[in-house]
């Protein structure tokens, strides 16, 4: 497994010098300044997938978390020489009643002692071992001081200067720099994926807008990400919808929207016919074979109503801004038939009460793939479509975004998966499958969203909602009253869809969440429309000095002698740890909270007690401001949010 996408690797040098037994190599990539270290042990053999990633130290660049284990993986090594695989845990300090002893802090003393007491060691306890792990960290210009607490933590107080000359590289040569790498090249991120002829309702939502976040996420990280958009248009409703669309349009030239009208009550006429009259169900079952079979008239209707869904599916995606490519459940219905017979061959599929089935492990009901009625269903298609995906499209990481509901589908689907050989039995390889489930949107009274004139809520009215109750809210600002009527239109956007993303995206996924206007539209707190003005005010300090941003980059230098400077800058030289951790947990909520705290520490420390304009200091705060409002656009960017210039 190649760990660098960008793979453009360069020369191969030795790393650190040889420790014991211990080997390490690095392999430079040139294009995204990532080192690819392998580490060969004597007494264990290493697979291509114990590579590990490591972005440089002392460049100035990327990820400060990970060149910190680069140091501390060395001071490890001298420590305790006989340990020969012991990964650095190291973690950015949170402070204890306000008091923090320093930004990082190395964990591995204790865990380091229990391994070797009771065995010869010059060490007295983790205190010890402490601060042997501090004297022996190689001398960098990333730190400026280390201190030993309690049992043996190592604390690293970061160099004011190096942070300093971290945020002007970054302004200099562009926050793309600062974007993880991470172990893959390709990944499916399978969102949004709503059924046709059913309206999309809250429910994809979420799926839509948490797996946009995460797919753009992944894209910054230099992944290819291929947007699925798996929507249901292939199924035994079909026969039912098609039989009852012939039955109110003898004549196909009159089907169109305006015709049908809303889809989700034509579907649901079509249901009560089903169930009430015995010889239209008797043709609606025909009508599926007749589709499936690939009949002309049967093919047509059917590409006639998905047609119509897709209209209204599109309302929402371009209302989100929201790229998608679909490809159905139809898609893979060809590649069915195949898929089974392999899995037939490899002894995976059994006969259960008249079905085929797949038994997989814990798990005590089976996964139908092939109905008592012959017919195939959603795992059986779900299936194809992991192989298509993991053979035909080459993806590494295959990501799925539904309700919490489905979670034993996909459980189940990534076991069956793992059974044919498919995907590895262990988790931390590649290719890897990724079910992220998350929870049920909640009205005020506590249960399922719903409305009370219709039973869902339609998203397009949600959205447009959202947009409408900004726009009243700016509009009683003085400065909007000004404004073109373009502009207005176009902030209030920004704002009313931003604030319900981020109303979604800032909770953790797996719980519900209640939806609320007044909540997620106010401009104080943790939301949307606070963050959007927080930018703005800040871009507005800029314009307000007069100066150009860019000839003060290229002339000024960044110091950090107060103590909000300083806080302000360490919290900006976070985000690429941040970034990297919410893509590899798949955890958007994180970069929320990055982005709010950001917001905080700018205008609660730093814009509270450090004057901008017009004090000595002005060129150096003004490369502040520029900075925090670049990290905060990357932020807006990677949520999907549009950004805001003035308020
Ligand atoms: N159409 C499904 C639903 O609305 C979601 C599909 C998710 N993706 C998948 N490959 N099963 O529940």
């Amino acid at each position: 497994m190649i760990v660098c996408n960008t793979a453009n690797l360069s020369s191969v040098t030795i790393y650190y010098p040889i420790l014991g037994l211990n080997l390490s190599w690095v392999l430079d990539c040139s294009k995204c300044l990532l080192k690819i270290a392998y580490r060969k042990f004597a007494t264990t053999a290493t697979t291509a997938q114990t590579l590990s990633t490591m972005a440089v130290g002392a460049e100035n660049m990327g990820n400060v978390k990970r060149q910190l284990v680069q140091l501390f993986e060395v001071s490890l090594q001298a420590t305790v020489p006989s340990e020969t695989d012991v990964a650095p845990l190291v973690d950015a300090c949170i402070a204890k009643s306000g008091v923090r002893f320093g930004d990082y802090q190395c964990n591995n003393a204790m865990g380091l002692w229990s391994k070797i007491k009771g065995k010869q060691t010059e060490f007295r306890g983790p205190t010890a071992v402490g601060q042997a792990i501090m004297k022996n960290l190689p001398p960098s210009d990333m730190v400026e001081s280390c201190s030993v607490a309690g049992p043996g933590f190592v604390n690293v107080v970061l160099s004011r200067n190096w942070i300093a000359k971290s945020l002007q590289k970054m302004l200099i040569d562009g926050i793309d720099t600062w974007a993880p790498c991470l172990p893959v090249k390709r990944a499916v991120v399978d969102f949004s994926s709503p059924n046709i002829a059913k309206e999309m309702h809250v429910g994809h939502l979420r799926s839509t807008i948490i797996g946009d976040t995460l797919a753009r996420m992944l894209e910054f990280s230099h992944v290819e990400v291929l947007r699925r958009n798996h929507v249901g248009d292939w199924g035994t409703q079909f026969g039912m919808l098609i039989e009852f669309l012939f039955e109110k349009f003898p004549n196909p030239e009159d089907v169109n929207e305006a015709a049908i009208g809303d889809l989700q009550t034509f579907y649901k006429a079509s249901k009560a016919r089903f169930d009430s009259d015995p010889e239209f169900k008797q043709r609606a079952q025909q009508a599926v074979v007749r589709l499936q079979g690939g009949e002309d008239t049967y093919h047509r209707a059917w590409k006639q109503i998905c047609e119509i869904s897709r209209t209204e599916f599109h309302r929402v995606y371009e209302r989100l801004g929201i790229q998608l490519e679909e490809k159905g459940e139809s898609f893979y219905s060809p590649y069915i038939p195949g898929v089974l017979e392999e899995l037939n061959k490899k002894g995976i599929i059994e006969d259960d009460k008249g079905a085929r089935v797949i038994f997989v492990q814990d798990v005590n009901i089976p996964l139908i793939v092939v109905k008592s009625d012959g017919g195939y269903n959603y795992a059986s298609t779900d299936l194809a479509a992991l192989r298509y995906r993991i053979n035909e499209e080459k993806a590494e990481w295959i990501i799925y975004l539904t309700d919490v509901g489905q979670q034993q589908h996909f459980d189940m689907l990534f076991k069956a998966a793992k059974r044919a050989g498919w995907l590895p039995a262990d988790d931390g390889s590649y290719p890897k499958a990724t079910h992220v489930g998350f929870g049920l949107v909640l009205g005020e009274d506590g249960k399922r969203f719903r409305t009370r004139s219709t039973e869902v809520v339609r998203l397009v009215d949600l959205l447009d909602e959202a947009k409408n109750r900004s726009k009243t809210a700016l509009l009683e600002r003085d400065t909007a009253k000004e404004w073109p009527e373009e502009e207005v239109e176009k902030t209030s956007q920004a704002i009313g869809y931003g604030a319900v993303k981020y109303a979604d995206l800032k909770n953790n996924k797996q719980t519900n969440y209640t939806f609320n206007f007044d909540q997620m539209l106010n401009d104080k707190g943790n939301t949307a429309v606070y963050l959007l003005y927080a930018h703005a005010r800040i871009c507005s300090i800029i314009r307000k000095s007069g100066k150009d941003i860019e000839e003060v980059k290229r002339n000024a230098k960044i110091a950090l002698d107060h103590e909000d400077e300083r806080a302000l800058g360490l919290h900006l030289i976070q985000f690429s740890e941040v970034i990297e951790e919410a893509c590899t947990n798949l955890l958007p909520n994180v970069l929320c909270e990055y982005l709010y705290n950001l917001s905080e520490i700018f205008t609660k420390k730093f814009y509270s007690n450090c004057q901008v304009v017009g004090s000595p200091e002005e060129s150096s705060r003004l490369l502040l401001c520029e900075a925090t409002a670049t990290v905060m656009r990357k932020c807006f960017h990677l949520l999907g949010i549009v950004p805001v210039y003035k308020i």
